[in-house]
């Protein structure tokens, strides 16, 4: 954690640099956004909510005299309206060519909600997985621009206990017990599709890491029932500290020639075997890319 700490003392990377964090109104997105915050960096706080995000931006911009943190309203959930928030995110000028997008923590996730989205998908793939896909693919351009562009996914641990993606199911609301396997299986989709882009970006100047933040407590466990959740919370570890590893990814200079890898604890760990099967990979971006040419 040792480059965590030199990077968070500022002697990292991230000065000059823009970020853009989903979900970063709250949890660990908020935790990471006021890591980047601290520093002076250009950070787009892109949330579903304004009246959550703008006070979090007012709060950190006087906490660390940073008044160059930005709101994009983004909901992951609907398909159209990211094509719209990064249209206006183009638009905007807060970021070009000689100021490019440096860094995307695709960092927004829900968990055990049942539902469909705006565009029919179940809710927890479509906001963990296809929302995350659409942004990364309009915002691909913009990275490429970067002197080292970055993708940082937040996947999770869960994914590790998936043995498989079926793929009948994505348009059905997923039953109590299974939406809980639909967590893991879009955390899995997280991890194959850094690892995918690791393989398509290879010989660029974009690089991608996939991670896991650690058990958090965070507002991610609202679903849980309080009889599960309230053991659970006695080994849980704060915000800020379950924004290491994502902090560690997006600006650790130490890793700016490796792409592909998974981390937990600001440490390169194995992912689910499945994660590493290219075919795996192949079939998901299939899948999103026909998801999105339906929806669009
Ligand atoms: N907490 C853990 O123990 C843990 C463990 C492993 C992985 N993770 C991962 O860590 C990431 C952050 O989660 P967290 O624990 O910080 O949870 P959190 O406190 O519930 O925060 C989740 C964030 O995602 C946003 N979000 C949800 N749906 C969205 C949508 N449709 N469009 C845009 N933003 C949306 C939320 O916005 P609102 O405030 O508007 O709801 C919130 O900002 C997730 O990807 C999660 O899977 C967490």
């Amino acid at each position: 954690m040792s480059s965590y700490l030199e990077f968070i003392q500022g002697k990292g990377t991230g000065m000059n640099q823009t970020f853009l964090v989903t979900g970063g109104n709250a949890g660990i997105g908020r935790s990471t956004v006021e890591g980047l915050a601290k520093l002076g960096a250009r950070v787009i706080l892109a949330a579903r909510s304004e009246e959550k995000a703008r006070p979090v931006i007012s709060e950190l911009a006087t906490k660390y005299q940073n008044d160059d943190l930005h709101f994009l309203k983004l909901n992951l959930a609907d398909l159209k309206s990211i094509k719209k928030s990064v249209d206006d995110l183009l638009a905007s000028g807060l970021i070009s060519a000689s100021r490019p997008l440096d860094v995307l923590i695709n960092n927004a996730g829900l968990a055990g909600a049942p539902g469909l989205t705006a565009d029919g998908f179940e809710i927890t793939i479509g906001t963990n997985h296809l929302g995350p896909y659409l942004l990364t693919k309009l915002l691909l351009p913009e990275l490429r621009k970067a002197k080292q562009g970055r993708i940082v996914n937040v996947a999770s641990r869960a994914h590790l206990r998936v043995n498989g993606i079926d793929w009948n199911v994505m348009r059905e609301p997923a039953s109590t017990p299974a939406v809980f396997n639909r967590y893991g299986v879009s955390k899995l989709m997280n991890v194959l599709h850094v690892k995918e882009l690791a393989r398509q970006l290879k010989g660029t100047s974009v690089t991608t890491y996939a991670l896991h933040p650690g058990v958090v407590a965070s507002e991610i466990w609202r679903e849980v029932p309080a009889f599960i959740r309230w053991p659970l919370s006695l080994f849980m570890i704060s915000n800020e500290e379950g924004a290491r590893t994502s902090l560690y990814c997006a600006t650790n200079p130490g890793l700016s020639n490796v792409s592909g890898l998974y981390y937990d604890k600001a440490q390169e760990t194995q992912a689910n075997p499945l994660a590493e099967d290219p075919v795996l990979a192949r079939k998901l971006f299939e899948w999103s890319e026909e998801a999105i040419a339906q929806s669009l």
